[in-house]
């Protein structure tokens, strides 16, 4: 094992909050959770989701912490490392869901990567005043101009490239600086930053006359909306939202301090997580009703909706580049963690230097990704399973490889690991022995909720 790699770690308790919270805050919390919200019965579906948080995301995230501290090692490594196993040989099983991570993580970063290209390059025209146009517009001219400008944008193979390359160019230099010089300083710096555009963006979206209607969209409960389809996609989400079977909370925890607090900033950053995510829904929706568009989901919200919404408000231009701008931090932020998991397992498994771990990290995400998932690349016509690419990278990694590896997780920390084992390391050797009774409880978890749970969405994703 390479020595001068262990000792790299965070420097604080707020910059560790800092960075979990980096990963945990990404697209997701701007194209996903707020129409999710907003469609599924509103806080009827904040209510559900917040318990799941607390029934399957907190347990799984304190047993990725207890993997990644107790041993200081990625996600592969860490099975040899572990010595309070029960049964030593079950690590060697055990270790295929590290594999299962490293996969993972390399998949999602291919289409990820292509995403925060595309947001990338909306905030360079946002800056340049390419919408300005809009705003002189009829709305249903404004709606075709809106549909072609994506769809150049994402046809165009050198473009979309381009800024692919950007993206993962600033991940490199960001994570070649190391942890604390790079990962630390830069999450420390953005998450402040991306909460005042946050709050810029609130602040006008909630002056607009319709802000009382998008504000109920997003909060009004709405139980009728209970369904096993609704259930599931709570469950889901929480995994994606706080990045849970990436790699990443393993690795981050490895950089953590003896004496960090893991309960509470599994806590504080899924709390966190759900603010933002409520604070962009109440940015976006009482503008896109503002202008009478249906509120959507994905790429054509934030790629159509929200430039044509935006443009269309006084001084709209600025608002926009605010809003592409924490939507590009969001985004690299997310990049930065997910990227850091084979950046530790190359250097750590392969003893080479960080920044040689990084340069070949983040070169095969740029030439798998950019000859993949892009509709004019090379491969981009290449179908899976009847999937392009970017959708088979977004559907084995969400439906496949983070169940898996969820339920393995649990099982392995809730069976397989001395109990004695997890509580020491989750309450710091005693030294926060008042939540001994919710340890208990995140075990509880592990062994019977998760594994419940996680099977029960695994089968369901494939009816
Ligand atoms: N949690 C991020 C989001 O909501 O967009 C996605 C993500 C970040 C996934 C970091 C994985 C990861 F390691």
């Amino acid at each position: 094992m390479s020595k001068p790699q262990n000792k790299e770690g965070f420097s604080s308790a707020l910059t560790i909050f800092f960075a979990t919270l980096g990963s945990a805050i990404g697209l997701g919390n701007i194209w996903k959770f707020p129409y999710l919200t907003g469609v599924n019965g509103g806080a009827a579906f904040i209510i559900i989701y917040l318990g799941f948080v607390l029934i399957l995301g907190i347990p799984l995230m304190l047993a990725e912490f207890y993997i990644g501290r107790s041993t200081g090692s990625n996600p592969i490594g860490a099975f040899d490392k572990i010595k309070d196993s029960k049964w030593p040989k079950a690590n060697k099983i055990f270790k295929v869901s590290g594999v299962f991570t490293m996969i993972t993580s390399m998949f999602v970063m291919f289409y990820y990567s292509a995403v925060a290209g595309w947001v990338y390059s909306y905030l360079f025209k946002a800056i340049k005043g390419d919408f300005n146009v809009l705003a002189t517009m009829n709305v249903s001219d404004a709606v075709n101009f809106t549909k072609t400008s994506f769809t150049q944008t994402v046809s165009d193979g050198k473009v979309a490239v381009f800024w692919q390359f950007v993206v993962l160019l600033i991940v490199t230099i960001v994570l070649a600086k190391g942890v604390q010089k790079g990962i630390e300083k830069v999450t420390s710096t953005l998450m402040p930053v991306l909460l005042v555009l946050i709050v810029v963006c609130d602040v006008r979206a909630l002056m607009l006359s319709k802000a009382g209607e998008g504000i109920s969209f997003l909060m009004k409960p709405d139980f009728s909306k209970v369904s096993t389809d609704m259930i599931l996609t709570a469950m889901g989400l929480a995994f994606f939202k706080l990045a849970i079977a990436m790699g990443v909370l393993i690795v981050f925890s490895g950089y953590y301090k003896k004496d960090t607090n893991l309960i509470g900033i599994s806590f504080k950053v899924a709390i966190s997580d759900v603010v933002i995510s409520i604070m962009a829904g109440l940015a976006i929706f009482p503008v896109v009703f503002e202008f009478g568009l249906n509120p959507s989901e994905g790429a054509g919200l934030l790629f159509q909706s929200i430039p044509l919404s935006f443009a269309k408000l006084p001084m709209g231009n600025i608002l926009l580049i605010a809003f592409f701008l924490l939507t590009a931090i969001a985004a690299t932020t997310a990049m930065i963690s997910l990227s850091e998991v084979p950046v530790r397992f190359l250097s750590q498994q392969f003893n080479i230097s960080r920044k040689l771990s990084v340069i070949i990290s983040t070169s095969i995400m740029f030439l798998i990704g950019a000859l993949t998932v892009h509709p004019s690349s090379i491969f981009g016509g290449v179908r899976i399973f009847n999937k392009n690419l970017f959708d088979f990278f977004d559907f084995t990694t969400s439906n496949v490889l983070i169940p898996i590896t969820g339920l393995l997780t649990a099982i392995f920390v809730g069976y397989v690991i001395n109990k004695k084992s997890f509580v020491n390391e989750i309450t710091n050797e005693g030294a926060l022995a008042k939540y001994k009774g919710f340890v208990n409880f995140v075990l509880f978890s592990l062994k019977v909720l998760c594994p419940i749970l996680i099977i029960l969405i695994f089968i369901s994703s494939f009816k």
